[in-house]
């Protein structure tokens, strides 16, 4: 049973996450897990101007996803950081791309599930989990969120992110803040519930 972890993080914190989901789907008996990035769309002048070289190449290690090994996975976990209440353009032209696998129903009846961050608390992470959804649902796949057997994302004594949708994270709006270990924990718990899900389809 493959599991990909398809993410896009500009400053590491989606990255984080991920590999906190591959992490808890690595748990799950006959499970691999590993992350993919998606392709980056920006050119580099752009990317010097939005402070996100460095973090971009501190993930330079991971392999970019591509398109046929999408296709080729049992349950994908797609996570993206929010950008106008939406996934952000990296991630909408790398599904966009997928073209050939929805004609070969390749991802028919596997689980999908997603993630994702924004710097408010309300700046649009269900918005852009939900929305990411309806791609996943023309693909045909299961969609899989965060139960709320994850307790952790009940909890008010802190400022955590976290929903029924998906876990997420809260970035600050001055980029101030890494994902907390509630936080951390919700990818885990995404991760080894759908690898659990998915494994017991298989
Ligand atoms: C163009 C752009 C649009 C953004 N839109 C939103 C938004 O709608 N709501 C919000 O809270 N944060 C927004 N952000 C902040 C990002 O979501 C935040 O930097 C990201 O979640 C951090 O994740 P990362 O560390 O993995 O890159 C935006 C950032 C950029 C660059």
């Amino acid at each position: 049973m493959k599991l990909l972890v398809v993410y896009y993080s500009m400053y590491g914190r989606i990255c984080k996450m991920a590999e906190a989901a591959a992490e808890g789907a690595r748990s799950v008996a006959g499970v691999t897990a590993e992350l993919r990035r998606v392709p980056e769309t920006l050119p580099r002048e752009v990317l010097e101007k939005m402070g996100a070289v460095q973090t971009l190449q501190q993930q330079s290690h991971i392999p970019v996803c591509t398109v046929e090994e999408l296709g080729s996975a049992d349950a994908v976990i797609f996570a993206t950081p929010t950008r106008f209440g939406n996934m952000c353009d990296q991630m909408r032209q790398f599904l966009d791309s997928t073209g050939q696998l929805w004609a070969k129903g390749a991802l028919v009846g596997k689980v999908g599930s997603v993630f994702a961050s924004s710097a408010t608390q309300h700046g649009g992470q269900e918005s852009t989990i939900l929305s990411t959804h309806i791609t996943l649902l023309h693909h045909g796949m299961i969609i899989v969120g965060l139960p709320y057997s994850f307790q952790g994302q009940t909890r008010i004594d802190e400022v955590t992110g976290g929903s029924p949708y998906g876990a997420s994270t809260i970035a600050g709006g001055r980029g101030e803040r890494m994902p907390s270990e509630n936080e951390l924990e919700a990818a885990r718990y995404q991760g080894r519930h759908v690898a659990a899900i998915a494994a017991r389809l298989a």
